[in-house]
């Protein structure tokens, strides 16, 4: 049976992003990463995987607009901010975002993030997800299929100390995929914010130091 569509709207979470003018109620989950990692010090260049509806870009937008007086101390600093945002499904236009109607998995992205930052990126952070069946263990498979992904494009286009974030369902590979995480970050840690919705198996994993 389909969902309630008006279940949505009658969640608080989201009747409270909705006040705040953010498109999703998952700012919240990358407000509380935030929060605990600092993920957007000193951010500037910044690519969002899997953006549709675009709230993680509006507070990426939030945070780089903010960077760009807040870190005017003689160490890394940027006069201007890049965000990229990339989906399969149509986003809808974001002032000063670049957005990229793409599957992530086209070797043409990787032309598409050097072409337009033109440099090694601050932040990577990834909310995508697969579309889910119901059936959890071939949801967790695709999903760590396509985490792996994501870290391939992280590993190649973050600078040194930079850091990932990366949402991932919980399961039997879910070790060996942190171990992946520990190869390419000095500091790797799984966080389950607390806006997520109650009795999902979803996490996000942070990866800082790139190594
Ligand atoms: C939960 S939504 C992201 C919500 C977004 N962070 C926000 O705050 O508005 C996950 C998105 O990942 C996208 N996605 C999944 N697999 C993808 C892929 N291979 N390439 C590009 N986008 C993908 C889906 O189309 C979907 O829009």
């Amino acid at each position: 049976m389909g969902k309630d569509p008006r279940a949505h709207s009658r969640d608080p979470q989201y009747k409270q992003a909705k006040r705040k003018g953010y498109r999703a109620r998952s700012s919240f989950k990358l407000l509380e990463i935030d929060r605990k990692f600092n993920i957007f010090k000193r951010a500037f260049y910044i690519l969002d995987i899997g953006s549709v509806p675009g709230s993680w870009l509006q507070v990426a937008k939030e945070k780089a607009t903010k960077n760009l007086t807040k870190y005017k101390d003689g160490f890394y600093h940027r006069d201007h901010f890049k965000i990229m945002g990339v989906d399969v499904k149509k986003i809808s236009p974001l002032e000063d975002i670049k957005m990229v109607r793409m599957d992530i998995t086209n070797p043409e992205f990787q032309n598409e993030i050097r072409s337009y930052f033109g440099d090694k990126l601050d932040l990577v952070i990834s909310d995508a997800s697969i579309k889910k069946s119901g059936i959890k263990f071939s949801d967790h498979v695709n999903q760590i299929k396509l985490c792996k992904n994501i870290l391939k494009i992280a590993k190649k286009n973050l600078k040194r100390n930079g850091i990932f974030i990366v949402k991932t369902f919980t399961g039997e590979d879910f070790n060996l995929f942190l171990k992946e995480m520990k190869k390419v970050f000095g500091i790797v840690v799984n966080f389950k914010p607390k806006a997520t919705k109650k009795g999902s198996n979803e996490t996000y994993i942070v990866g800082m130091k790139r190594r």
